[in-house]
């Protein structure tokens, strides 16, 4: 279970989230928990988070070492705050960022290379599902994101299923087109990596995840978790997702 801050919370309300959050989790061992807060942050949350089972990830990154490229964040940086996972492709980024399946398929590689988990992102937007091309778009960004991977290497990651129409809308996916989508992406990563591959990795599906949906979505055997937005800012919310 997966919390995606997005752009909220300053590092003093972070530490307050987790005095708030660790008691309602302390016995939730049936799930790893992840939380990815803004950059500034993660001091905070790795600092909040020690010694309890809760992970902490980064929203992006950039896939260089180092170098020139001013606002930008690489992979060892992200890893010597303590992280362990990092967000890659989700939709914002893509739209408000002009990130794709190939500038995605380099951050995934270089996060992998220095130690980092990618939970990485992919969905069709509206027109999409509409014009019937959702199998089309998943399986385009899905292969587009994972090229290049070793099978070793791709065990590392984790997929979120995210239709674009459903994050922060209020409309949630119902858990048979979410089951649906996954099954599409699973097979995907038959083809790519065999079938071991495609029973052993996580999909998450995200958009508009709340307390009182969670179930029926995971209800769902192809269902493996959740990316959580606006619902994981709150620590009562986010801890009756994960403890569902
Ligand atoms: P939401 O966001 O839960 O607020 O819809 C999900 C996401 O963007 O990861």
């Amino acid at each position: 279970m997966a919390g995606n801050w997005k752009m909220y919370k300053t590092p003093s309300e972070t530490a307050a989230f987790f005095e708030k959050f660790k008691p309602l989790v302390a016995n939730s061992s049936h799930c790893d928990i992840v939380i990815c807060p803004p950059f500034v942050d993660l001091a905070a949350a790795v600092e909040a988070c020690s010694g309890t089972h809760i992970q902490i990830g980064g929203q992006n990154l950039f896939w260089a070492k180092e170098g020139a490229y001013t606002g930008e964040i690489s992979p060892e940086m992200l890893r010597a705050t303590g992280s362990k996972w990092v967000i890659i492709g989700h939709s914002e980024r893509r739209h408000y960022f002009g990130e794709t399946d190939e500038s995605s398929n380099k951050k995934i590689l270089a996060a992998l290379e220095s130690g980092l988990r990618p939970i990485y992102c992919i969905g069709e937007r509206v027109h999409e599902r509409e014009a019937a091309k959702t199998h089309h778009i998943l399986e385009t960004q899905c292969m587009g994101g994972i090229a290049a991977l070793t099978p070793e290497q791709f065990s590392q990651i984790v997929i979120a299923y995210e239709p674009v129409w459903a994050i922060g809308t209020g409309k949630v996916a119902t858990p048979e087109i979410a089951a649906d989508a996954h099954r599409c992406i699973r097979n995907q990563v038959r083809k790519a990596f065999g079938v071991d591959a495609a029973a052993a990795c996580r999909i998450l599906y995200g958009g508009s995840v709340k307390p009182d949906n969670i179930r029926g979505l995971m209800a769902q055997p192809e269902i493996d978790g959740a990316l959580v937005g606006g619902a994981s800012l709150e620590a009562v919310s986010f801890a009756s997702i994960v403890n569902f």
